[in-house]
């Protein structure tokens, strides 16, 4: 896939249950318009495996599959929003993930439309779909690399040697999270928490739905054409 220069696209917001692609697809569009992927379950992780004060905190409520309190949030996604290679626009995967957290972005968002030379633009925001079985099955199947961050899943998209990165050749590794006893905790937290996200933007008309239970390629091609035809229709 071709990648375009950094260009100024905005936010993209990518909602959707656990397992429905987002990381996946952020890596894609990531590359296409070479705009970061802010994931804020990887910032999570990286904190609680650096064992910081917020690490300590967040480490046993993912544990549980729930979500981490919107306060604890804000700080590292302002933090992270406000870096330099943010300024042409970011990917949010897993963020905003509460009707209070959309809130707060929208806010976050008007106010460094003042403080800011670079104003961000509005965020597209799309929702992938995926059926529940189909959920499951990714779910249980992934597998990353530690040092690279490629996702896989031994069903679906398995690596060329068993257990090992395509690309580095580091052992794979299984989140925490994705053990079978936790997954339908997060699956619960998504339906009450942050099911009302998408009805957020739905309300405002910014949101678009996109069936991701097809191929990889596929969903990558329709999420490509849909911030295309914003980013065209806003220049
Ligand atoms: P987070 O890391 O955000 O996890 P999640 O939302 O549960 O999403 P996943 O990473 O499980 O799935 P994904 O949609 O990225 O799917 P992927 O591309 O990997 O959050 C973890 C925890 O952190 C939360 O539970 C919470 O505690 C905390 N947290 C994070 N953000 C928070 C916030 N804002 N507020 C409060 N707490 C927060 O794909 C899954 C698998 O499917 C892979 O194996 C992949 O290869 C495969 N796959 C992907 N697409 C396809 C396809 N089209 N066809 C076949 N297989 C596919």
């Amino acid at each position: 896939m071709a990648s375009e220069t950094a260009r100024n696209i905005g936010p993209i917001i990518l909602l959707g249950p656990p397992g429905a692609g987002k990381g996946t697809q952020s890596k894609q569009i990531m590359q296409h318009y070479c705009i970061p992927q802010v994931s804020t379950g990887d910032l999570l992780r990286d904190h609680v495996q650096r064992q910081t004060p917020l690490g300590l905190e967040a480490k046993a409520i993912m544990e549980r599959g729930e979500l981490v309190p919107d306060e604890l949030m804000y700080g590292i996604v302002a933090k992270r929003l406000r870096e330099p290679d943010s300024r042409y626009g970011y990917i949010l995967d897993g963020f905003p993930r509460t009707a209070a957290q959309a809130g707060w972005l929208d806010a976050f968002l008007e106010k460094e439309l003042f403080d800011n030379d670079y104003p961000p633009r509005p965020p597209i925001v799309i929702r992938l779909n995926v059926d529940y079985t189909q959920l499951l099955l990714r779910i249980t199947g992934r597998r990353s690399c530690p040092t690279c961050g490629r996702i896989y899943n031994v069903h679906s998209r398995p690596p060329r040697i068993d257990e090992l990165c395509d690309l580095d050749g580091t052992k794979l590794t299984q989140r925490d999270d994705d053990r079978k006893e936790i997954i339908a905790g997060r699956l619960a937290a998504y339906e009450v928490q942050t099911k009302p996200v998408a009805d957020y933007y739905e309300a405002r008309g910014r949101l678009v739905s996109v069936n991701a239970d097809r191929e990889v390629e596929e969903v990558t091609a329709e999420i490509l054409a849909i911030i295309d035809s914003h980013a065209s229709a806003r220049a």
